[in-house]
């Protein structure tokens, strides 16, 4: 089955967030397609849970720290995460590592956090940048970037997801070509194969995220080795997600 994970971002307030919630309840009444998971802001995490109460959509959160509790103003742990509702945790976003000097070695200490520490599944945003794009060094890039952020990491299952976007489709309208797309899906399922094994290197989840829209989905959604996506600006509009979920 493909999952579909939307990611709010920091685009909404807490009434908006709830208001949305109620739309996604409505828009997924009865949804027996994708997987959906939605991610909203952490102070909204809470409010949302209840809105999605009994609807078949998972929440998911932007963000977490690499230890465990203690002393460290503003941060959260997975542990609290799980226990307020959370099935899932993006880690290492483009946009983290871009504003918030988040590096492969932060998100290496945050994924081995949530594996030992919770039973959320972490979600693993890896991507090149527009330079590293039009050098056509996106293979060497990303394969480097799912090896940092994979180092000394023993699953026992696929209790893992890698999300591809590359920074250069994230909000911008041009997304990848699901054939260049696939070409990256290639290179981190190879990765995931030499890492952890032919059976669990193939359960792992690779999804596609950076300008997913109404007319892009479903060709994305067609390639075997896409399963799933990450849906920023699309996600804000239930009615949209519910339409790039929809694959028939
Ligand atoms: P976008 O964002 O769909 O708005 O391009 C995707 C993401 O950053 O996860």
């Amino acid at each position: 089955m493909k999952l579909i994970i939307a990611n709010w971002k920091m685009n909404l307030g807490l009434a908006a967030s709830r208001q949305l919630a109620k739309d996604y309840a409505t828009a997924f009444a009865g949804w027996q397609g994708s997987k959906i998971v939605v991610c909203p802001s952490e102070f909204a995490l809470t409010a949302v849970a209840k809105e999605l109460k009994g609807a078949p959509v998972a929440l998911g959160a932007q963000n977490c720290f690499w230890e465990a509790s203690g002393a460290y103003t503003g941060e959260v742990s997975p542990a609290s995460l799980a226990e307020i509702g959370c099935r899932y945790v993006l880690l290492g976003h483009s946009e983290r590592r871009k504003y918030l000097k988040e590096s492969c070695r932060t998100v290496n200490l945050k994924l081995k956090n949530v594996l030992a520490n919770s039973d959320l599944t972490p979600v693993v945003c890896v991507g090149e940048d527009l330079e590293v794009c039009r050098a056509k060094k996106q293979v060497d890039f990303v394969d480097g970037q799912v090896k940092r952020a994979l180092d000394g990491v023993k699953l026992a299952g696929p209790r893992l997801i890698i999300a591809y976007e590359p920074i250069w489709a994230i909000g911008t309208g041009l997304a990848a070509s699901p054939v260049d797309a696939e070409e990256i899906h290639g290179v981190i399922r190879n990765r995931l194969i030499k890492l952890f094994g032919q059976e669990t290197g193939s359960a792992v989840p690779i999804l596609y995220g950076g300008s997913v829209d109404i007319k892009n989905s479903a060709d994305f959604l067609a390639c075997d080795l896409v399963g799933g996506l990450l849906v920023g600006g699309a996600s804000l509009d239930a009615q949209k997600l519910q339409k790039i979920a929809n694959i028939k």
